[in-house]
């Protein structure tokens, strides 16, 4: 069985990795990959790709960033050309980024299956690029992997439910392998930020907002700056030195990424894939968003969503959270890319 994967930002090679791995274990499946390219700098990519041993690519598109049609488009036209090449039993794409609309379109318009890992995630506004992409995704997948009952019940009111499957977060199965490859930092406390989304850092007074909320906080924050982020505050001029109780840092690798988590007094982010992972790590998070997919881990206080009024959120960070509230395993047991394949061989 020929699968072909479409890759391509940060976040899918974290889930790619751990389909990788399940794929090598079984001789009758030949796995090849597409990376997109939309993600280039080497923290946002290469790093990924060496520190979680993915070998598999055969293709690199090199796209790289635009606008989103233009981005789209052109990943469209490069996908066709290899799918007509390669020619595989399923098109596997993962999450919400425009490398899985491009892939999941490509390989339907073929008639090639698509297998979509992370369906079913919704916040119900279309306004969001990725509420776009994961809906259009989902409504063109011939097999659909939910990571939350909440995601198989969006699907459900979407009349998707034929061939969709609750399997769990594949993060998961990251998670479970990476216990050992941690090293918790020894430092005074902090708090570890990201912030990315266009909302947050497209205007200069949103990004201030977001800068000075950080500054006042009770513990040093270490923001681990995306580049779209670094690219506004250049853009308006935002002197980042005046914000002495911020630490910039690079965006950092997948096991970094877990280290500082780990090593937090919480995080403050606005990514999809990082509140889950402090939620999973057991880690207090502050969202700033309006609205999480991952509805789940806002019982117990464990994730809060916090958007408009940012002048409270050091009163936030020391709120309690509710152990009794707390599901440790509601995105999976660690074997989730397993069930994933043991899906795929049913329904080949
Ligand atoms: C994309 C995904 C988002 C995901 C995020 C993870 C879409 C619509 N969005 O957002 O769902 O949460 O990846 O990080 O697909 N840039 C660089 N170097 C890079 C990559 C980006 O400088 O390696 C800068 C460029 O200025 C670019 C901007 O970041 O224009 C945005 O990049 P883009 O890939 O369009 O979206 P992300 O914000 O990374």
């Amino acid at each position: 069985m020929k699968l072909l994967s479409v890759i391509g930002t940060r976040p899918q090679y974290i889930k790619h990795a751990s389909f990788a791995i399940e794929a090598a274990k079984h001789c009758n499946v030949n796995l090849i990959t597409i990376d997109t390219g939309q993600h280039y700098d080497a923290n946002m990519s290469s790093i990924f790709i060496e520190k979680l041993e993915i070998q598999d690519i055969k293709y690199n598109l090199g796209i790289g960033s635009a606008k989103h049609g233009e981005q789209t488009g052109k990943m469209l036209i490069e996908i066709e050309k290899i799918l007509l090449i390669e020619n595989p039993n399923f098109v596997i794409v993962y999450g919400d980024t425009n490398s899985t609309l491009a892939g999941a379109i490509a390989a339907a318009k073929l008639k090639i299956p698509v297998i979509h890992i992370e369906a079913g995630m919704r916040n119900h506004n279309l306004q969001v690029p990725e509420e776009i992409n994961r809906t259009l995704v989902d409504r063109i997948s011939s097999l659909r992997f939910a990571p939350s009952e909440d995601a198989v019940k969006n699907l459900v009111q979407e009349g998707l439910s034929t061939n969709t499957f609750l399997v769990g977060d594949i993060t998961t199965d990251l998670l479970k392998e990476i216990g050992n490859k941690t090293n918790v930092l020894i430092q005074d406390k902090f708090y570890f930020a990201t912030i990315h989304r266009p909302f947050n850092t497209d205007s200069k007074n949103r990004i201030l907002q977001i800068l000075n909320a950080l500054n006042n906080l009770e513990y040093t924050v270490i923001l681990a700056m995306h580049p779209r982020t670094k690219n506004e505050v250049n853009n308006w001029n935002i002197l980042l030195e005046e914000f002495k109780n911020i630490d910039v840092i690079e965006p950092l690798g997948f096991f970094d990424t877990i280290n500082h988590v780990l090593s937090s007094e919480g995080v403050i982010t606005d990514s999809g894939s990082l509140q889950k992972e402090a939620y999973i790590l057991k880690k207090k998070c502050t969202t700033i968003l309006e609205y999480t997919p991952w509805q789940e881990t806002l019982l117990g206080s464990w994730n809060y969503l916090l958007f408009q009024d940012l002048s409270n959120l050091n009163k936030v960070m020391n709120r309690e959270v509710d152990d009794n509230q707390y599901i440790s395993s509601c995105y999976g047991d660690g074997n989730v890319a397993r069930k994933i394949m043991d899906c795929i061989f049913l329904n080949a």
